[in-house]
């Protein structure tokens, strides 16, 4: 059932205001309510002196008015009493220093005062609330890792850090083994020894840094277990989750949705583009010059990227438990939002796998540090943008209701892996290098022809997939490699691109000629690899059409074995005049390979492809693996599937007309529209 929803903050009004508040907002539509996640102060404004009778006149207000009631536990802002008077509680930054109070996320998950207080006051609130009949499920906290606080450099940390190594490695010599900490007289003697590693004159070891960063992953999923645990017992019934932020790439999003009934995120287009642009996009690629894109509507393919993760993380239906519905404060301009955004926001949203949106927030605060964001209604409770767009949401329900119930069958996956990210953004060896690079291009050209994707780790493929694309499956072994195979035998194609199979899990280089363990699969080895300095280029000639502009960025020549008639065959290469750029082994050495494996194909991708070039190679695989795109879009126009519908989303500032099954859809600027799908 598709459902709208917002946040409020009732401790922010007036209660004589509550009841006003409340019957506008079934008037406008909304059936959930997301409360009480930044306002443990005033649910314990001394340690275990609890005041509920606010919160118990606040949510009868809200379930009086027929609302549902999404509480949240508010653990993301620790009061004065506790964090003030005890600063072990708060987080060390990698510089050293000990973060002030005043703001909110300041607490380090694995101090034990903190988290003595965090079962206090979500027992005391499972409790009072669990059981409410106004009450339908809970959020945990708040965005974990928002306002960088993934990583703390405490000593709690230390301590817990060491247990974790300990479990992992059960020996130090097995540990020296595994970091190389041979390597700069780096060898450990006792656990103790082993700081967090923050602040270190020079580079920190990499195994070292993978390894806390897995341990940040795992502290967050303790501390969520821990209350996870308690609204189980205490609120048998209702669901749990937590908000996410979409591209955020400190965490482990996989491991921390796993206990969770289903996810959510906090989607704000125009400030999350500002945010990841540079991340997604290698210098050079300018998004503006392929994609018209309407000034205040952020970037659809990073907002789409976002939710399709969202969605991926438990391949199904999910929230956007905070919907921009106006303008933010915390991008680098800001812009004002027209009337059409909200509505084309929340359409893209629910296109993408959303079943509820919740919008952020009700009435905009006019104190403290969000004074200048948007809410549905202004400073002074007229209706703003987002309230007038949601007029029109209400009134095309059934149409949402449809959409919702359809599920979606991308036969298109990319492989993603958090461990990956983290190990190439610890040694990018490139000026400008990001992982989601590599996998941004592929999903942008995917987007740009009308073709459906899934997100999916590579530890849980499935095999519902024709085509597999895996940027770069940087750390790799032998179970990764059987897997694969297993899936490529059985008829999937897949594509391995540049930096796969170089690392093993502790973060070395493989003791193999690369792809290490995933050479034998590709039949391929690599001759060299080396980053290209800025503008030069490896020209390329080959069978497949669109190579102009050559490699850039970053190149790998590959070795094929051509006495093996099952080996792999050069489907491009890097011809003579490459020796401008780069050393003899590039010259006329296969660039893109592909090997026949029982009913499939695996190609190997040594460059990183041009948004023409990505789009080129997908058309290709596509047609050999017999995938058909939605809709044949124009650019600045998005499509998406859901069950048997396709949503065309228009995010410029004028008509575009879009073709789905060989017909002609006109949809106006900044609107979306639903068509039947072609049979
Ligand atoms: C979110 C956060 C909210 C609010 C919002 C403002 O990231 O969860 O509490 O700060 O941003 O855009």
């Amino acid at each position: 059932m598709m459902k709208f929803g917002v946040c409020y903050y009732p401790e922010h009004w007036p209660e004589a205001r509550w009841a006003e508040d409340a019957r506008m907002m079934r008037e406008a539509g909304l059936e959930i309510v997301r409360i009480g996640e930044f306002a443990w102060s005033r649910m314990e404004p001394a340690a275990g002196a609890f005041d509920w009778a606010w919160l118990d006149r606040a949510v009868a207000t809200l379930a009086g008015a027929d609302l549902q009631v999404v509480l949240g536990t508010p653990t993301a802002t620790p009061p004065a009493w506790l964090t003030v008077s005890n600063p072990k509680t708060r987080i060390v930054g990698r510089d050293g220093r000990r973060r002030a109070h005043g703001s909110r996320r300041h607490a380090c998950l694995n101090s034990s005062l903190y988290r003595k207080h965090t079962v206090q006051v979500v027992e005391a609130l499972a409790r009072r609330y669990g059981g409410h009949p106004g009450v339908v499920g809970w959020q945990i906290d708040n965005e974990w890792g928002g306002g960088s606080s993934a990583y703390c450099y405490c000593e709690n940390c230390a301590r817990a850090f060491h247990r974790w190594l300990q479990e992992r490695y059960s020996s130090l010599a097995a540990l020296n083994e595994a970091w190389g900490t041979v390597f700069w007289s780096q060898s450990y003697a006792r656990w103790d020894q082993i700081e967090p590693p923050g602040d270190q004159i020079d580079k920190p070891n990499p195994s070292h840094l993978l390894d806390y960063y897995r341990f940040a992953t795992a502290s967050v999923r303790e501390y969520q277990s821990l209350q996870g645990d308690i609204l189980r017992n205490l609120a048998p019934g209702h669901f749990v989750t937590t908000n996410f932020m979409g591209l955020f790439p400190d965490l482990d999003q996989f491991e921390i949705a796993e206990p969770l009934d289903f996810v959510s995120w906090d989607s704000y287009p125009t400030g999350n583009a500002d945010r990841w642009r540079k991340m997604l996009q290698p210098p050079g690629d300018d998004d503006a010059k392929a994609d018209p894109f309407a000034a205040d509507v952020g970037n659809p393919h990073i907002t789409g990227l976002a939710h399709t993760l969202t969605r991926s993380l438990k391949q199904a239906a999910f929230w956007v438990m905070e919907q921009q519905a106006g303008s933010i404060n915390w991008g680098r301009v800001n812009p004002g939002i027209r009337d059409g955004t909200p509505r084309l926001w929340t359409w893209h949203a629910v296109s993408h796998g959303a079943d509820t949106v919740v919008y952020f927030r009700w009435r905009a605060t006019r104190f403290a540090q969000e004074q200048y964001h948007s809410g549905l209604l202004h400073h002074d409770g007229r209706p703003a943008v987002g309230y007038r767009d949601l007029q029109r949401l209400k009134a095309e329900m059934d149409q949402l209701e449809q959409v919702a119930a359809g599920a979606h069958r991308a036969q298109v996956a990319l492989l993603f892996d958090f461990e990956d990210l983290w190990a190439l953004s610890i040694q990018p060896h490139r000026h400008g290098f990001h992982y989601l690079q590599a996998f941004f291009v592929f999903y942008r050209a995917l987007e740009r022809m009308g073709i459906d994707v899934d997100i999916v780790s590579p530890s849980a493929i499935g095999d519902r997939y024709r085509l597999l694309l895996a940027p770069s499956l940087h750390l790799a072994d032998e179970t990764l490699a059987a897997r694969l195979a297993e899936q490529v035998r059985a008829g999937a194609h897949l594509l391995l691109g540049i930096r796969s199979g170089v690392k093993t899990r502790s973060n070395l280089i493989v003791d193999a000629p690369l792809p290490g363990p995933l050479s034998e699969l590709a039949g391929v080895t690599l001759r060299a690899w080396q980053a290209l300095p800025d503008g030069a280029a490896l020209p390329l000639s080959g069978t497949l059409p669109g190579l102009e502009g050559g490699a850039a960025f970053w190149a790998e020549a590959l070795q094929l074995d051509d006495s093996d008639p099952e080996g792999a065959r050069a489907l491009a290469h890097y011809t003579a005049e490459s020796s401008r750029h780069a050393p003899d082994e590039y010259d006329s050495a296969p660039a893109l390979s592909q090997r026949k494996v029982g009913a499939g194909c695996v190609y190997y991708l040594g460059w990183m492809p041009s948004p023409d070039q990505a789009q080129a190679l997908l058309a290709f695989l596509a047609e050999r693996v017999d995938v058909e795109p939605v809709a044949s879009l124009p650019a600045g126009l998005v499509a998406r599937r859901r069950g048997d519908r396709v949503i065309l989303m228009n995010f410029t500032d004028r008509a575009l007309v879009a073709r789905v099954g060989g017909y002609p859809t006109e949809v106006a600027a900044r609107d979306a529209i639903v068509v039947p799908a072609a049979p």
